[in-house]
Parts: C-alpha cells; structure tokens; sequence
C-alpha cells in the first residue's frame, strides 16, 4: 500500500468535508478524552448537546473532580451506558490527584485511567498531543477492514489483530491527530456500513474490497 499518497488524499478530502464538531476546536486533553468517551457508544448527534453542558458546567479537569458524582451521573442521564459516567468522574479524581492535573501524554499512562482503552488513549495521545498513535474503533475498523479486504470478522482476535497492524502503519509520525480524525471521519460519512459511497471517496483506488467489488461482504459477519 502507498501510505504517503493515501495520507495526501485523505488529508485533502478531510480538509474539504470535516464537521464542525465542538471538540474539534481545542486540542485540549481534558475535552478530547471527555469528547472520546462520550463518543465511545454514542452517536455524534447525541454527544454534541451533552458535551456542551459539561464543559459548560466543568470547564476543566479539576471542576469535574471536584464535582459531586450524583450531579455528573444527572448531566450524563440519557447518553446511556452509566458505567461510563462513573469511570469518567473517578478518571478525573485521579488526573487531578496522582497526576497533578495534567493527563498522561502517552498511551501507556492514559490506559492506566478507568474507562480509557487502547482507542480511547490512541485518541488523546494523537489528537491532544499529536503523538503516533494509532487507532481503531467502529468506523476505522470498518474502513481498514475494506481498506485491506479484511476477511476475518473485525471483532475476533485475528481480525483485531491485523486492524492494529494496519492503524499502525498507517498513522504518520508528525499529524497523527489530524490524520486519525480524517480516518474517522470517512468512515463516519462515506464508508458507511451500508451503501458504501466509493464514488466519493478519495482512496477508492487504495481500497481491496472495492477492486473486489465486495464492500457488501466486508467486513465479513461475525462466526456464529
Ligand atoms: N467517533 C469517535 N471519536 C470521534 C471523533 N473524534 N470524531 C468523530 N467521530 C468520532
């Protein structure tokens, strides 16, 4: 695969067609790992509004540490998953406890926060601080797995295993941010679950299941 002119290409559609996402305007960490964790089961839609109020409410870190935890779980009731709420509040008590208020800036440390995974921290550590990291959560996989005409099932420990691969060498050293959002973004707008849009798509020509005509069966269904 040619990585450079895959990056040149999706960068420029990026450029052209990115939403207007509230927390696409700061790279800081507090509202990228809020942002990304809100967005780990949640439509982009849904999460606007609620990611408004709570930098509204808590425009830091430490606000939200120093927050009562039922008044967190009330401004998170309806984004669903409660877990989440729990994790992000306990998070934030230790951002501001053990880490003097500043996020780890590294995969390894942000792992170490409740309810921050690997993608979650690939997330932050490229978006916030621009670090290679990659990344691969429900549309980037989705977009990989065409992208190199995947025929495991994303979720098994094969198919994970080869997405990484991918995300790996597919995240440049400098932008890493910038060229993870665009992945997203194209998987969220173009290379859609169903009715793939190939003919908007600036790496159609870098794409295996559109040379095989097989966007329909890629990804391929869980084993059952
Ligand atoms: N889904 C998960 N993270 C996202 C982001 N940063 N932008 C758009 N969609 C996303």
């Amino acid at each position: 695969m040619d990585f450079a002119s895959l990056r040149r290409r999706l960068l420029g559609w990026y450029a052209k067609h990115a939403r207007d996402l509230p927390w696409r305007q700061s790279r800081d960490p507090y509202r990228v790992w809020l942002s990304e964790v809100m967005l780990q089961q949640t439509q982009v839609e849904t999460v606007r509004p609620y990611f408004e109020r709570f930098v509204a409410a808590w425009p830091t870190v430490a606000d939200l540490a120093a927050a009562q935890e039922q008044h967190v779980l009330r401004q998170w009731e309806g984004l669903g998953y409660y877990r989440r709420a729990r994790n992000l509040h306990a998070a934030a008590k230790r951002v501001v406890d053990e880490h003097g208020g500043e996020f780890p800036r590294d995969v390894a440390g942000l792992t170490t926060l409740p309810g921050v995974g690997r993608y979650t921290a690939g997330a932050i550590a490229s978006i916030a601080y621009d670090a290679p990291a990659p990344i691969v959560e429900a549309n980037t996989a989705r977009l990989y797995a065409r992208l190199t005409g995947l025929r495991e099932p994303v979720a098994s420990t094969a198919g994970q295993r080869a997405l990484w691969a991918f995300a790996e060498q597919v995240v440049p050293r400098r932008g890493a941010g910038r060229l993870n959002q665009a992945l997203m973004e194209l998987g969220a707008l173009v290379c859609t679950p169903e009715s793939p849009k190939c003919d908007a798509c600036p790496i159609a020509t870098h794409c295996a299941a559109f040379a095989q005509q097989a966007t329909r069966v890629i990804p391929v269904a869980a084993k059952r």
